[in-house]
């Protein structure tokens, strides 16, 4: 539970510093004790779902605790999306961290994670725990991130559009290089039970690919319970459903005055953000990191 102004201003100086960790930018406070990650204890039935940030994140957390819930709107009430589907790296002063939080979180645990692959704890490994990995569209991803540096007091200021949308393109942002994150959990999907899914599919056609959730998890719905999982999991319900919007956040910590959380949720919003010299240069830059890999992203969004 948040308390007013209940993190002082000069542990905010420490959350927002970022430091290079195994190679990645990562807050300074987060990092700190990271042996609780290294030894991080998975559960066999823990399903984790990893992302970029703003790739999605929060939409499939909301579509696992509906399925999990067997589609019953009241228990996906029970509690706002940070605390049904904890964030395992989160530490921030004066709170329990992610995994405070899910240590003492009942069985079957739905675990939310930001990290690149390298930096996943090993015991979900060993467990061969089964992980959902949510992609969603470079451009679109620069757009919402740049939002959110904006709502967020624990992350950096982002300066001026410019030049973030040049800093994120390099990997100078909080979790690095989005091509590094995307790739890396790509090229290690078939070593474990990683389900690959893409922001842009589920905007398509939300029912085909929860089905594909249902497959992997070797679940089953009725196609009335599915469709009552879409329909509570658009973006007009959840933007107004106050225990996914993130609306429990006071604004001193999340600041949704100016942009909501749930900001537009939708694919090629980057159009309205690039100029055509922005565009051209993350373009050459895009062909040369995604060069020889099989992962790609659709073009015409
Ligand atoms: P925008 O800023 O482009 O609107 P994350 O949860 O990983 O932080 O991602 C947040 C992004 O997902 C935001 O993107 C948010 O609007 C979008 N989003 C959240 N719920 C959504 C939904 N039900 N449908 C579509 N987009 C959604």
């Amino acid at each position: 539970k948040f308390e007013e102004n209940m993190i002082k201003d000069e542990d905010f100086e420490a959350i927002t510093r970022v430091v290079s960790f195994r190679g990645v930018p990562m807050s300074k406070y987060n990092v700190e004790n990271w042996e609780r990650m290294d030894y991080f204890q998975a559960r066999h039935d823990d399903v984790v779902i990893a992302t970029y940030p703003k790739a999605g994140t929060t939409w499939v957390s909301e579509i696992m605790d509906m399925i999990y819930a067997g589609g019953d709107l009241e228990k996906c009430q029970r509690d706002a999306i940070y605390n049904r589907v904890p964030y395992m790296e989160i530490r921030v002063p004066g709170m329990p961290s992610g995994v405070d939080q899910l240590e003492v979180l009942a069985s079957p645990r739905l675990i939310k994670t930001h990290v690149p692959i390298h930096l996943m704890p090993e015991s979900f490994w060993e467990k061969n725990c089964k992980v959902i990995y949510v992609a969603r569209n470079a451009k679109d991803v620069a757009v919402s991130y740049f939002f959110f540096h904006n709502m967020v007091k624990a992350l950096p200021d982002p300066g001026p559009w410019d030049k973030f949308v040049t800093d994120y393109m390099n990997g100078a942002v909080s979790y690095g290089s989005w091509f590094d994150h995307v790739k890396g959990w790509w090229e290690r999907r078939n070593q474990y039970q990683i389900l690959y899914l893409f922001y842009e599919d589920l905007k398509e056609d939300p029912k085909r690919e929860i089905k594909k959730i249902l497959h992997f998890l070797k679940r089953e719905l009725s196609e009335e319970v599915l469709e009552k999982i879409v329909h509570h999991t658009s973006f007009q319900i959840m933007s107004k459903n106050t225990m996914a919007n993130y609306k429990t956040i006071p604004n001193e910590l999340l600041n949704q005055t100016n942009t909501a959380f749930m900001r537009k949720g939708e694919a090629g919003d980057w159009k309205n953000h690039f100029t055509v010299a922005q565009n051209e240069m993350f373009d050459t830059h895009y062909q040369k990191e995604m060069l020889g890999t099989s992962l790609h992203f659709r073009t015409e969004i």
